[in-house]
């Protein structure tokens, strides 16, 4: 469907409240009217822009109802803005006239996802993963397309077969060799619409050259790093001692964690953002908080910190035959069951 509104423009509408609002309610006619289809292709000045129906409905509702003619003024405003201006951020390709469109993107602090997205090529085979909707979700929010992101504890590539999906560069790394092959595997089986490169590099992150790879790469630092290190040694990825997850103590995990940050955090471009994804860890009747230790690590450095994020752990089989089991325990033990972790949002200063 195709609605002209190029008379919005018109001095007599300008001019008197009584006809703006009678001019807006022949277009909610049309519009309703006519239900084939949810978007509306609406010419403005020669220009045509496509808006989704329940959002120019909703935008002119308010032009209707507004109660003086300056209010009235002001939404018609904000619709010409819509259809005609593009405003962005340097740090993503949204376009904040048309903010009400992206209903895709979470802007609470609680993400509860039900299932995991196992589209293309994501799999949950390696155990340890994380869900692909949180890498995509930060990738609409904090990069644009183009831009270079780093994983320096990169699994199976969840994070890097997103970035090849929504068009960005990707350097993963990882220190287990099982780790970076199935990566590389899960990578290539994942279609590259943006022609962009995705590469993944068996190396440990605390001493990775990442100067000579961006110097590979022709670019100057990253744009978005996101770091999933091990819940300490919740899981052992590997035998190696340099892995997080054979840390002996907590603050020899912290140390390690550290190590890895400081070797990064240099390459990430100025005001752009870093994301640490991590859960806590219950031993020996203790809750060990590793979400807020190590984002007091972070906050040492030169970061501010933006948001906490608390997403819900979604129910394996494997877990929900265990449920019962943990709930007898967790009232035996006076604790509750884990059932979140964290994903801790920080600027570069
Ligand atoms: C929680 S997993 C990351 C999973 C990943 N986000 C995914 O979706 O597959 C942590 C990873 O860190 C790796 N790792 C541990 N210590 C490391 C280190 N010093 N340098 C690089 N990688 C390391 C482990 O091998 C493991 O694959």
């Amino acid at each position: 469907m195709k609605i002209d509104l190029t008379q919005i423009a018109d001095q007599s509408l300008k001019s008197s409240h009584q006809k703006l609002k009678e001019f807006f309610n022949s277009v909610l006619k049309k519009v309703t009217n006519n239900q084939s289809g949810s978007i509306i292709r609406i010419l403005f000045q020669e220009t045509e822009t496509e808006l989704k129906r329940e959002i120019l409905i909703e935008d002119i509702k308010q032009i209707i109802e507004a109660q003086t003619f300056e209010r009235a003024k002001y939404y018609v405003n904000r619709l010409i803005k819509t259809l005609t201006e593009v405003k962005q951020s340097k740090i993503n390709d949204l376009n904040l006239n048309r903010w009400k469109e992206y209903d895709d993107l979470i802007t609470d602090s609680l993400w509860i996802f039900n299932k995991r997205d196992n589209s293309g090529a994501h799999n949950a085979s390696y155990w340890g993963n994380f869900i692909p909707q949180i890498p995509n979700q930060l990738l609409k929010r904090y990069t644009k397309k183009g831009d270079w992101v780093l994983d320096p504890f990169a699994g199976s590539g969840t994070t890097l077969i997103e970035c090849k999906r929504l068009g960005r560069n990707a350097l993963g790394i990882d220190l287990s060799v099982e780790a970076t092959d199935l990566c590389k595997t899960n990578v290539e089986k994942e279609k590259n619409p943006f022609s962009v490169i995705t590469e993944i590099i068996n190396d440990d992150s605390a001493k990775v050259d990442l100067t000579n790879h961006l110097n590979r790469f022709q670019t100057k630092n990253f744009q978005f790093i996101i770091m999933h290190p091990p819940y300490w040694d919740i899981i052992k990825f590997s035998q190696q001692k340099n892995d997080l997850s054979n840390a002996s103590t907590v603050n020899e995990f912290l140390k390690m964690f550290s190590d890895v940050l400081n070797n990064i955090s240099p390459h990430l471009e100025k005001k752009r953002y870093l994301a640490v994804v991590i859960g806590d860890k219950y031993s020996n009747g203790e809750w060990i908080p590793l979400g807020f230790l190590t984002m007091q690590e972070v906050l040492k450095n030169n970061f501010k910190l933006k948001s906490i994020i608390v997403k819900n752990f979604e129910d394996t089989t494997a877990k929900r035959n265990q449920k019962e089991l943990w709930r007898y325990r967790a009232l035996v033990g006076g604790f509750y069951i884990f059932k979140h972790e964290y994903i801790f949002l920080f600027q570069k200063k």
